[in-house]
């Protein structure tokens, strides 16, 4: 089967991401974990596809993403690059995957070979060799900062970050450093909207949010979620695009063009999807 998206587009690099950020232009990011759906976020225009290691929970039922292994990223990773035509692909590295500075080069390894364009890794400033070492090989990064699910447990549940001028700091620090180390992307959660607004004009590399605030350079949010397909109360940040009533068509595709289409206007996310 040849997936053929109806609006081919223009591959996006990171060097397209380099460029919205210098002009001004969102970007739109959704999570991944099949060809079907991946096929259709082409048609929709989507940027970007994170095949996210949340597929513990919304494909494997877990309840957490600690369960993930490399084995399941290359297998998703695999799916969605046979129906991509232009979206950059970012691939989770799965917990305790990276953590030796030579489990990453394997890992990453892995899951550049089943079609991955950057991996994301969930850390900070502790990640600086591990960043350093995966660019110098021609693996770009994107990092998560904030709220990094693969540790929960430490957190002891999903929790806003940075709240505290200690915290906000800390955070901002650990941006600088891993910038500097050579991350191509940072990633925030559940991160004060002021407080992502300081670090996405202090770092000049693209910043994707999710309970982030309106002003990071992209969004991203789990595909699930804009489906209306919960497991668990939805995060303040997630909004159903299936039945917002601007779906006119109600379709799926219409919810991912929706998405998108409110990203580039900056129309989502709102204060009200925001922790202000
Ligand atoms: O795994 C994932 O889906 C993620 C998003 C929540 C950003 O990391």
């Amino acid at each position: 089967m040849t997936y053929l998206a109806d609006k081919p587009k223009v591959p996006i690099t990171l060097s397209t991401l380099n460029k919205y950020k210098a002009t001004g232009e969102k970007f739109s990011c959704l999570t991944c974990y099949d060809a079907s759906f991946a096929a259709s976020m082409q048609a929709a225009g989507v940027d970007s596809i994170l095949v996210g290691d949340s597929l513990g929970m919304v494909v494997q039922g877990q309840v957490s993403t600690l369960p993930v292994t490399v084995a399941d990223m290359v297998y998703h990773t695999e799916n969605v690059a046979r129906a991509n035509t232009h979206a950059l692909i970012m691939t989770d590295l799965p917990f305790m995957s990276y953590a030796t500075v030579s489990d990453a080069i394997a890992s990453a390894k892995a899951v550049m070979q089943a079609g991955a364009n950057v991996v994301k890794i969930e850390g900070g400033s502790e990640l600086s060799d591990t960043v350093k070492v995966l660019t110098n090989n021609g693996v770009p990064v994107c990092v998560h900062l904030g709220l990094t699910p693969q540790s929960v447990n430490v957190f002891g549940g999903y929790k806003v970050q940075g709240k505290t001028d200690e915290a906000a700091n800390r955070l901002i620090e650990d941006c600088h450093a891993v910038t500097a180390a050579g991350a191509a992307v940072l990633l925030l959660e559940c991160v004060p909207a002021e407080l992502a607004k300081t670090i996405t004009q202090s770092v000049d590399v693209p910043v994707i949010g999710i309970g982030a605030g309106v002003d990071t350079d992209g969004q991203v949010l789990v595909m699930h979620d804009i489906l209306g397909v919960y497991t668990r109360k939805p995060a303040k940040f997630v909004k159903n695009f299936l039945t917002d009533p601007k779906n006119a068509s109600r379709s799926i595709q219409g919810a991912f063009e929706l998405y998108h289409e409110e990203v580039k206007q900056k129309a989502f996310p709102t204060p009200a999807h925001s922790f202000l």
